[in-house]
């Protein structure tokens, strides 16, 4: 079933553009026609489906249910890797960790993609605060690509995601082995182990209790319209502790959005 002899009418379009934004907040907007259909293509080669018309009415069927989340997450983008964006983990080093004394230390990497951003700050606090393994430390990590999260689980990488780590990091953190000449890297369970991986969907209730040191929503709040941005910074607000941080992505600062959050410096906010 090539790509260029199935159509995408401006119709169906829309119909799935309104569909993805009521259950995940991701707006795709005109000009993504070419991205959508491709991504569609893989839901319809999978399930053996001829036309997008048949997709449709499979996804709004009662045979269909469970194949609106196959559906948003081929429709999600997942771009991260380790240490992405590293000023935050140099504010993390020089003005959170030297500060967060004995306490209980709690953090969610909300849209954790693939894994590597929960697994960079779970190497962090692991190599700076010492006796970390006495240390009541719990990392939360979650996002609503099931496809996403399976990988995050295994925790394990290939040479081609390994760029962001610093060298010595990759040695004291992953077992290296070889396949078909391949090198793969296996992170170490004492890593690993500080991270719950768990299907979350930011637009839906949160079943967490307590409050986190520091929040990470980094480069998925693009994805989304101002008004949902500012719904969700304002949830963040209720599970951060007083003291706490809110991380966003570089390219997704606050300032058009109505919050109560301290703006520190780029892409960092502080609820004081
Ligand atoms: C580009 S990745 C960012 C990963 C990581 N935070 C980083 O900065 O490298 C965006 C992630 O947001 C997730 N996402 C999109 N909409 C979501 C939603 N409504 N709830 C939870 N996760 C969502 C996607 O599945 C994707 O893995």
């Amino acid at each position: 079933m090539p790509l260029d002899v199935v159509e995408l009418t401006s119709a169906q379009f829309k119909k799935i553009c309104d569909i993805v934004y009521r259950f995940s907040g991701i707006r795709l907007s005109s000009g993504k026609e070419a991205l959508v259909k491709a991504r569609l293509m893989k839901r319809l080669r999978a399930l053996h489906i001829e036309t997008i018309e048949a997709y449709i009415r499979y996804l709004e069927s009662q045979k269909g249910v469970s194949e609106l989340d196959y559906m948003i997450d081929a429709m999600t983008t997942n771009k991260t890797n380790f240490f992405r964006e590293l000023a935050h983990f140099n504010f993390l080093t020089d003005k959170i960790l030297p500060n967060l004394s004995d306490r209980k230390l709690r953090f969610w990497s909300a849209a954790c993609s693939t894994g590597e951003e929960p697994y960079s700050l779970a190497m962090l606090l692991n190599d700076k605060i010492p006796g970390i393994v006495k240390r009541d430390v719990k990392i939360l990590a979650t996002d609503i690509s099931a496809t996403c999260l399976e990988k995050a689980r295994r925790s394990v990488y290939t040479k081609s995601n390994m760029s962001g780590i610093p060298d010595q990091y990759l040695r004291k953190y992953f077992d290296k082995t070889e396949n078909n000449s391949s090198a793969i890297f296996h992170l170490k369970n004492e890593i690993a182990g500080m991270v719950q991986v768990a299907c979350l969907n930011l637009m839906k209730a949160w079943p967490m209790t307590g409050t986190f040191n520091v929040i990470f929503c980094r480069n998925v709040m693009i994805y989304f319209d101002k008004k949902t941005q500012e719904k969700l910074v304002n949830r963040f607000w209720d599970y951060i502790e007083p003291g706490g941080y809110l991380f966003v992505g570089h390219s997704e600062g606050l300032s058009s959005i109505s919050h109560k959050f301290t703006y520190i410096q780029p892409a960092v906010y502080l609820k004081k």
